[in-house]
């Protein structure tokens, strides 16, 4: 039985990467094949040198205007694309090739906080500032507008009266942590074979 094989497509540090390719070891049908960054920079390469996991660096009017990078994917025997902090839009042919197989996570209940311009510090700060009393991640299916796919999985916390951005931050990530690799994997086994 071949196994569903996921690249992850990050342009950050990649702590959410590095909890997925934890979770993934050793699973008897989920592997992780493939790391993609959107720059040379994005710490998410070093997990994948210290894993030994392959990895691509996008160049950016490439990925917009030719589709290689489907065959980069389609070589490795890519079947499912998990966005981790990855921040540039996904172009439609690859919205396309991968349709339902393409998860992203981002740091608020969407669809409130969601869209161009919200990401990173900018969602909680927004959060923050509307007077929510509660946030938390939201995993969802990508299309081709940002954030706007069918939500997969939501968790709460709650936003207390001092948070600053950061406080927030760190306790929506604990939450990514915990779930976003478990939802994958739900995901992927309701989906059943490859
Ligand atoms: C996370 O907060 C995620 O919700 C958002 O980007 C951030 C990635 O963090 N889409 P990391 O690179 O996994 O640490």
């Amino acid at each position: 039985m071949s196994k569903h094989r996921l690249a992850l497509f990050a342009s950050g540090t990649g702590s959410n990467v590095a909890q997925i390719v934890t979770y993934f070891q050793n699973h008897t049908s989920i592997e992780v094949g493939l790391i993609v960054a959107s720059k040379s920079t994005a710490g998410v390469l070093n997990i994948a040198q210290a894993q030994g996991i392959d990895s691509i660096v996008l160049q950016r009017t490439e990925f917009y205007e030719n589709e290689s990078i489907l065959l980069d994917l389609k070589e490795r025997h890519i079947n499912f694309i998990v966005l981790a902090g990855f921040l540039w839009l996904v172009p439609g042919y690859l919205v396309k090739a991968y349709k339902n197989r393409m998860v992203n996570i981002h740091p608020a209940l969407l669809p409130k906080f969601g869209g161009k311009g919200m990401y990173g510090m900018h969602v909680h700060r927004a959060v923050i500032a509307a007077g929510e009393t509660e946030s938390g991640p939201t995993v969802h299916l990508v299309n081709e507008v940002y954030d706007d796919g069918a939500i997969l999985f939501q968790e709460r916390c709650p936003v207390l009266p001092d948070d600053q951005p950061e406080d927030l931050a760190r306790r929506v990530l604990a939450l990514e942590h915990r779930h976003f690799a478990p939802t994958i994997e739900r995901y992927l086994l309701s989906l059943g074979q490859s």
